[in-house]
């Protein structure tokens, strides 16, 4: 009998900083180096390509295409790989479906082998899918802060149903109709397809290019530019937080899963959207977390919370950061509330170990590079 050839894995985004970390972890992972699958990286740029081959030799191969929009050639790639783990932009629906399209074409090479069930595709979104918009009133949960908030249990609640009803009822966001589409999509075409629908991660990446995540070092520059800290209405919004290497493992730990076990107990298309939340913060506690730190530093004179408008926030992000926010972005990433509960992940088997210290050393450690990518 001819020997089993080795799994492939086909990461995007490995110039992100989820990208980057989860690519960081495939190779370091002890576990999947005795399965020996072949990791290869779509990317954009032949530099960034050239950066990961010289730095990881022949663990990872690349493949270039033109971006997101180059569907063609994600479909392509795809069709080549068993694992596809998209962690781009989780707003861009069509690199997604070409993804998925691909690793169809995929599945009908493979028919009658049983190989076939080792097809999968993960996709990356975020938790400001399920938050409420507390500010502007536009979608306000039943269930009060007082009987415990709208929280959402990934084992015990109907995650697909809540964001398909939240979709008709409140209209697009764009990254929930991403997550929608490429779990409609994964099922009308028979691949299987898993969400880690991840909160605020926090702490610094160990990838090659971004090692800095979005909302904490964005407080950073926000406070730096505004000379205080800034929170849209009075910050008490409640979000989940996770370290990025604790992610990555859950990433790994899925990949892994599917490998070596043919995905076994992990859930699939409406019921395959995971939580990975690890700890739970309020905004205000960002806000004056980091600007302690920059006080201390001598970096700003007044460390006292102000509390403003969606309006003041999304400007003063837009100029702090260079990436234009609206006040319906700063609202739902920025202030709402956000309660999940990752029971999946622990189920099978994720052990996240960075807690409440490493959250509040994260403030620390994103001033410190936030400071030093400005030099
Ligand atoms: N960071 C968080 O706290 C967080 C939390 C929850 C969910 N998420 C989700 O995760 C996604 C990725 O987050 P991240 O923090 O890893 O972002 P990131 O560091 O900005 O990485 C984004 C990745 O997407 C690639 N990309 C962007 N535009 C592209 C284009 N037009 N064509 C090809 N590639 C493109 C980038 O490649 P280039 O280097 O070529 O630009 C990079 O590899 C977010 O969009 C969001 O949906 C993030």
């Amino acid at each position: 009998m001819a020997p089993r050839p080795s799994p492939s894995i086909l990461l995007t985004g490995a110039t992100g900083f989820i990208g980057g970390t989860v690519l960081h972890s495939l190779l370091t992972s002890p576990t999947l180096k005795s399965l020996n699958p072949t990791i290869t990286c779509l990317l954009r740029g032949s530099d960034r390509a050239a950066k990961l081959t010289t730095t990881y030799g022949d663990r990872v191969k690349t493949i270039l295409y033109d971006g997101l929009d180059d569907t063609e050639a994600a479909t392509a790639a795809a069709a080549e790989h068993d694992v596809v783990v998209n962690t781009t932009l989780g707003y861009h629906l069509p690199s997604a479906q070409a993804l998925i399209r691909g690793l169809a074409l995929r599945k009908a090479s493979l028919q009658g082998n049983q190989e076939q069930d080792g097809v999968w595709y993960v996709q990356t979104s975020g938790t400001s899918n399920v938050a409420d918009r507390p500010i502007s009133g536009k979608w306000v949960e039943s269930k009060s802060k007082s009987e415990g908030g709208h929280e959402l249990d990934d084992l015990a609640s109907d995650v697909y149903t809540y964001e398909h009803d939240r979709e008709v009822r409140e209209g697009p966001y764009f990254q929930r109709t991403t997550e929608l589409g490429v779990v409609d999509l994964g099922l009308s075409l028979g691949v299987k397809t898993v969400v880690i629908m991840s909160p605020t991660i926090y702490g610094v990446g160990t990838g090659l290019f971004n090692r800095l995540s979005y909302q904490v070092p964005s407080n950073v520059r926000a406070a730096l530019h505004h000379g205080r800290p800034i929170v849209a209405g009075n910050g008490s919004g409640v979000w989940d937080h996770v370290h990025v290497e604790d992610l990555a493992d859950l990433y790994i730990l899925l990949v892994q899963l599917m490998l070596e076990k043919r995905g076994e107990g992990i859930p699939t298309g409406k019921r395959g959207i995971l939580f990975s939340g690890n700890g739970r913060h309020s905004w205000r506690e960002v806000a004056q977390g980091v600007a302690d730190v920059l006080y201390e530093e001598g970096k700003i004179a007044n460390r006292e919370v102000q509390e403003a408008s969606l309006a003041e926030v999304a400007r003063v992000l837009t100029e702090s950061t260079g990436q234009p926010l609206t006040e319906e972005l700063v609202e739902r990433g920025f202030s709402s509330n956000s309660l999940t509960v990752a029971s999946v992940a622990r189920k099978l088997g994720w052990k996240p170990t960075r807690g409440e210290d490493a959250w509040k050393k994260g403030f620390r450690d994103d001033v410190q590079a936030v400071l030093e990518a400005a030099k």
